[in-house]
Order: C-alpha cells, then sequence, then structure tokens
C-alpha cells in the first residue's frame, strides 16, 4: 500500500516542534512562519497545553455525545467570555469543512430556502455544501454541483442587494479575512451593509472565521473589527492548537432542535481540553496583544525590504506581495533560510502565519534571512 498521493511535499521531516521553532529529523531548526497553516495559535507543544491534553487522556479522551460532559460547559462559558459572544450558542465538531457544512445547514434549515451567497476567492472547505461555496471550480466532482450558488465580488453593495432581492437566499457567508485566496478583506462599510441587506431580505449571515479567528487578527474574531453580529459564526484551525476540532457559534435567535445537528466525535473530552487550553493560555499570555505589538513590529522592518510591493490582511495574518511569482523563494526560505512561509491563489503572494507566540526577534530573523535570500536569488548564488 501507498499513501494516496495528493500532496506535494517539501523535502522536510520535522520530529520534534517547541513555541515557534519546528526541528527535523537532521537536527536542522526552522523558524514557523506558518504555524502548519494557520493551525498553530499559543506556539507548538506548549508546556501547559501538553499537560492538559496528556491529563485528560489518562482519565477519559472521548465518549459519545448522549452522556453529560462539563468539559464542553467550561467550554461554553470561557470562550463566551473571552470571546464576547456570549448571546450565541456553540455546536462543537471536528474541521474547518464540517463547520461550514453545519452552518449552511443550519442557514437553510432556519429560512426554509437553500440558495448560498459567497465570494469571489473564497475557500470555505471541500465537503459538499462548503465546496459548492469554494470559488474553485477545480476541486469540485460533479457530485457538488448540485448546490445553487453564486458568487459575488467582495465589496459590491449594489450586486449583493440585486442577489438578496430575490428572496431566496438561505445565507450569505464570507470569510473575515480571505485566507487561501489572498488575504484580501471586505471594508467596513461593506460589512456592516451586509448584516443590515442580510436582515432586511431574510437571510442568515455565515461568518467564516476558521482562519482569521481564535485571536489571529488581534481580536478575537477579526469581523469585531466592523461592530457587526452575524448569526453564525464558523471556528476551526487556531482553536485546538493542532488537536483536530471546529465548531460553529450560533446566535441564540436561532432554535435548536434533537437531532437537527450531530456528530460522534465532535466535542469529545480531550478536543475540548484541547480548546480550554488554548483559550487559557491565550488569556494568560496576553497574545492577542502580543499579536497588535508583533503586528506593528513587522509592519515597521518589512518596510526595509524593497522588492516587498504591499501587505494585506491584519494582526498575524498577513501577506507580502511582489512583483514576481513567490514559488521558488519560499523553497529557498525553507532549504536556505530554515523558515516555514506560506502561499495562496495568488501566486506573487507570500503569506505569514506564525503562531501567535512569535517574538520580534523572531521577526528580525526573519526579515534578514528574506533580504539575504531576494539578494542571493537576484545575482542568482547559493544562499547563506
Ligand atoms: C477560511 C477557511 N474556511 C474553511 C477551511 C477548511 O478547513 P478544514 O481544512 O479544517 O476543513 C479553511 C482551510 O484552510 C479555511 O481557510
Amino acid at each position: 500500500m501507498e499513501l494516496f498521493d495528493v500532496y506535494p511535499l517539501y523535502d522536510v521531516t520535522p520530529v520534534s516542534a517547541e513555541a515557534c521553532e519546528v526541528i527535523d529529523d537532521k537536527g536542522n531548526t526552522f523558524l514557523d512562519l506558518y504555524g502548519g497553516h494557520g493551525v498553530i495559535s499559543i506556539g507548538h507543544s506548549h508546556e501547559s497545553y501538553v499537560k492538559a491534553l496528556s491529563d485528560q487522556i489518562g482519565k477519559i479522551g472521548f465518549y459519545s455525545n448522549s452522556i453529560k460532559n462539563p468539559l464542553q460547559e467550561d467550554l461554553v462559558e470561557k470562550l463566551g467570555e473571552l470571546s464576547q459572544c456570549q448571546n450565541y450558542n456553540l455546536f462543537l465538531c471536528n474541521s474547518g469543512a464540517e463547520a461550514n457544512e453545519n452552518a449552511l445547514k443550519m442557514a437553510s434549515f432556519h429560512t426554509g430556502k437553500k440558495k448560498i451567497i459567497a465570494f469571489e476567492k473564497s475557500f470555505h472547505g471541500r465537503t459538499s455544501a462548503a465546496v459548492a461555496v469554494t470559488d474553485n471550480e477545480k476541486i469540485k466532482a460533479p457530485l457538488n454541483t448540485q448546490h445553487e450558488t453564486v458568487f459575488l465580488p467582495l465589496n459590491d453593495v449594489v450586486a449583493l442587494e440585486s442577489e438578496l432581492k430575490k428572496d431566496d437566499a438561505a445565507a450569505v457567508i464570507i470569510e473575515g479575512i480571505q485566507g487561501v485566496g489572498g488575504l484580501s478583506q471586505g471594508s467596513t462599510a461593506f460589512f456592516r451593509s451586509l448584516e443590515a441587506l442580510c436582515k432586511k431580505y431574510g437571510a442568515l449571515l455565515i461568518l467564516d472565521e476558521i482562519q482569521s479567528g481564535f485571536g489571529r487578527s488581534g481580536k478575537f474574531f477579526s469581523f469585531q473589527y466592523h461592530g457587526i453580529q452575524p448569526d453564525i459564526i464558523s471556528m476551526a484551525k487556531g482553536m485546538g492548537n493542532g488537536f483536530p476540532v471546529g465548531g460553529i457559534l450560533i446566535s441564540d435567535e436561532i432554535q435548536a432542535s434533537y437531532g437537527m445537528l450531530g456528530t460522534t466525535f465532535g466535542g469529545n473530552h480531550l478536543a475540548c481540553a484541547a480548546v480550554l487550553s488554548v483559550l487559557r493560555v491565550m488569556d494568560q499570555e496576553s497574545l492577542m496583544e502580543n499579536v497588535k505589538m508583533i503586528n506593528k513590529h513587522f509592519l515597521d522592518r518589512i518596510r526595509e525590504v524593497e522588492q516587498v510591493k504591499s501587505v494585506k490582511g491584519k494582526g498575524l495574518m498577513l501577506g507580502t506581495s511582489f512583483d514576481f511569482k513567490v514559488a521558488e523563494l519560499r523553497k529557498r526560505l525553507i532549504y536556505d533560510g530554515k523558515i516555514f512561509t506560506g502561499g495562496s491563489s495568488d501566486p506573487y503572494l507570500l503569506r505569514i502565519l506564525p503562531p501567535l507566540c512569535v517574538t520580534t526577534q523572531q521577526i528580525d530573523h526573519f526579515i534578514e534571512a528574506l533580504k539575504r535570500v531576494l539578494k542571493s536569488m537576484e545575482t542568482n548564488q547559493e544562499t547563506i
């Protein structure tokens, strides 16, 4: 048997990791400015996270959702407090796609409608409804084309209202900040119109905070920069710091009923212990403050790199644009600079999604390595 070959791989084999560093099987240390696709939030192998998970698995790791699980109650309380989303109810699942799948299903149950409005360059996951609202035909099988979806340009209020006016939309789904699509985002004016128009025409507003949530933008959820209240918020990635967990926050104006949503693994004891540990560390180590401070430092220092044409994003969800495709630069940063960065569907954009505990010294190290790698690419020499 072999692995089903769907991932092109970099030739690096991590065997351990700590905070923002990853160590490979040859003893090389890499600076992790990608957090394994924006997943590592409080840092790799955080001591209290390791202890929380180890202690929990020693007691009980899993039982089904048909028994009481006080960890879920603790999670509701702590998450409500830190996110300031007390007027929502929590449904737990296992991944980002699953969170959006449930969000879209909820919207359809609630409104009795099935059309979904999404945005150009969106990415919402690979399950059936989630991939249908993802703006990438290449990852849709014929099976996924049964959904009714309309894609609109971001920030186009006129197009949005003319679509909502038809009165057949169950929901509008939008990323707080686009991730895979290349860090574009709606303006505050657009998000406010979106909220008002959804209310006016009876469609639910789903905020996909799977990548931009859990403190990555400098606020708990990135939509909180715009002063709006979505009907449903989807989350995953940084939520578990690597433990596979996702969830949706559902406005308490939406009624639940038994059997409406369900899952075997979602909300299990280990997943709850992971998320509770993430929330505690975020709070105790003021990680959202660190995100804002590091963002400022990054923006100050990246100005020194003349090849960078612009910087997109918020907090520690950042993209730097170049006037050349960045695939080779990413490779050189990994192999020569020993730094992980990310790409996106915009080939000119280098994505930076470090753990939220990254330090100013680590950003300085990146800037110097970036300058060296860029210089060596210009002169076509071996780097460093
Ligand atoms: C904004 C957004 N939504 C949904 C997903 C899907 O999450 P998952 O890969 O956990 O299914 C992703 C993953 O990259 C994402 O960035």
